[in-house]
């Protein structure tokens, strides 16, 4: 395992597309981020094992893509409007604001010295400070309706619980998935991806009985556990969390955060959160429509009707691909390695010609790269000498690299080197595609 500084992943990750800082060419926009060739496809490898994971091959969840700018009732109902909020101070001298959670009792202390500035004795009083991000639906302003961006995507599950009981006819216990964007207006954001404004989650809500619902923590618990290990995340660095009532959100009776060991500390990747009925509850006493459940009552013979309860296990799409870029970063020499599941690599496989300028072998290299590239995400490299092609795939984790030679040209077969053990074997061209399927599964 390499100890590695961020400062490594982020000069990585912008040396070779993986993360770009956001508007760059007007000084950048503080703590946005842009995901570059690279970073896009190992961002939707992610999602699509994911995806895969929790509800192609699980009977029990269906998916649902909702708005991102909801009717601001939704937010009045699930309590974000009032209760999803920081206290901060402002410094009175350089006006920078800091989250109390992040300043030490001696900082708030009335003689203390800004954390940015230094000056002693200006910081105000906390206040409360919402974190959801505001705009304006219509075309004049002043007439326009004020909406929010959403900061969780968990609402849209509960608005739609009844549209899709209806088309789905699931039984609890079920759940809905999404992934998609959330917006917060953070006050510290920073470390990279890790705290952005505008970030990507992936989150199930999980409709169970209430006498249930501890059985069902427990199951999301170890199917987080599960994730962890099959995206390549270093299970030695997490900690389960308990997370105390005080700084529980609002709507949650029990909380596990799954925190990972960042080079700048341990730190909440995952959680896990039983919302009770809560959301369900209160969006029916605002919209005034039935969002409850009807199921089978075997005592009474009849139906009866009840609000399930909640398990919600969220995953932060931006920390997971930090903490894969971390654990999967090898150094071996001079050789650098992103040792990246298989099935996360931006790219399964590159082709090369031995020497550019031969144009039997381009021709050859050329012809299975086209037919390779119809199943796996495939690059194409000609420049430099074979060694620096291994190095520079090697850099971005591609885990096979396929070389044409002047052999090849009467066997009909190539090598193929492993980017892990750096060993090479000679695969016959008709066989290439089956054998990179049985390694990349
Ligand atoms: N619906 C539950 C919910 O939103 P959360 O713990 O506030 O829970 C879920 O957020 C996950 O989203 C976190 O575990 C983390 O991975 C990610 N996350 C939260 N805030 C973030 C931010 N500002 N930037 C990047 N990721 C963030």
């Amino acid at each position: 395992m390499t100890e590695v500084s961020m400062d490594k992943i982020i000069s990585l990750a912008k040396r070779r597309g993986f993360v770009f800082p956001g508007s760059e060419i007007y000084g950048g926009l503080a703590n946005s981020w842009d995901y570059g060739p690279l970073g896009v496809e190992l961002k939707n490898n992610i999602k699509n094992m994911w995806w895969r994971q929790f509800v192609q091959e699980r009977d029990d969840i269906v998916g649902l893509d909702s708005s991102l700018i909801m009717n601001s009732k939704v937010w009045e109902a699930s309590g974000h409007l009032k209760r999803f909020k920081d206290p901060l101070v402002e410094c009175r001298s350089c006006h920078e604001r800091f989250k109390v959670d992040d300043l030490s009792d001696k900082e708030i202390s009335d003689l203390s010295e800004c954390p940015s500035c230094g000056t002693k004795g200006e910081l105000t009083d906390p206040k409360q400070f919402n974190l959801m991000f505001k705009t304006f639906l219509g075309s004049a302003e002043e007439q326009a309706d004020e909406v929010y961006l959403r900061p969780e995507t968990a609402q849209g599950m509960f608005v739609n619980f009844k549209n899709i009981l209806d088309v789905s006819r699931k039984k609890i216990p079920f759940g809905i998935a999404q992934i998609g964007r959330a917006f917060r207006n953070e006050i510290t954001p920073g470390n990279f991806i890790f705290r952005t404004r505008e970030f990507e989650m992936m989150e199930i809500e999980y409709f169970v009985a209430e006498k249930d619902w501890k059985k069902y923590f427990e199951h999301w618990r170890e199917r987080i556990i599960d994730w962890i290990e099959n995206v390549g995340i270093n299970t030695k660095k997490i900690n389960e969390a308990e997370v105390p009532e005080d700084e529980r959100a609002h709507y949650s009776k029990r909380t596990i955060d799954f925190e990972y060991k960042f080079p700048f500390g341990q730190k909440e990747l995952y959680g896990l959160a039983y919302r009770t009925d809560f959301d369900l509850k209160n969006h029916e006493k605002l919209s005034g429509k039935n969002l409850k459940y009807k199921d089978l009552d075997p005592l009474v013979g009849g139906e009866k009707e009840f609000w399930p309860h909640v398990i919600e296990p969220t995953w932060g799409i931006d920390r997971t691909i930090l903490a894969v870029l971390l654990d999967a970063y090898y150094e071996d020499g001079d050789r650098l390695v992103l040792k990246l599941k298989p099935k996360l690599a931006p790219y399964k496989v590159a082709v090369f010609p031995l020497l550019a300028n031969k144009s039997d072998l381009v021709k050859t290299a050329r012809k299975i790269y086209e037919n390779l590239k119809i199943d796996f995400s495939a690059s194409w490299d000609d420049r430099g000498n074979i060694g620096k092609r291994y190095l520079s795939q090697d850099e971005i984790g591609t885990p096979f690299c396929v070389t044409v030679d002047f052999e090849s040209l009467e066997t009909k077969d190539v090598t193929v080197r492993d980017r892990d053990t750096t060993k090479q074997e000679r695969v016959k061209i008709k066989d290439l595609s089956k054998y990179l399927k049985d390694k990349v599964g």
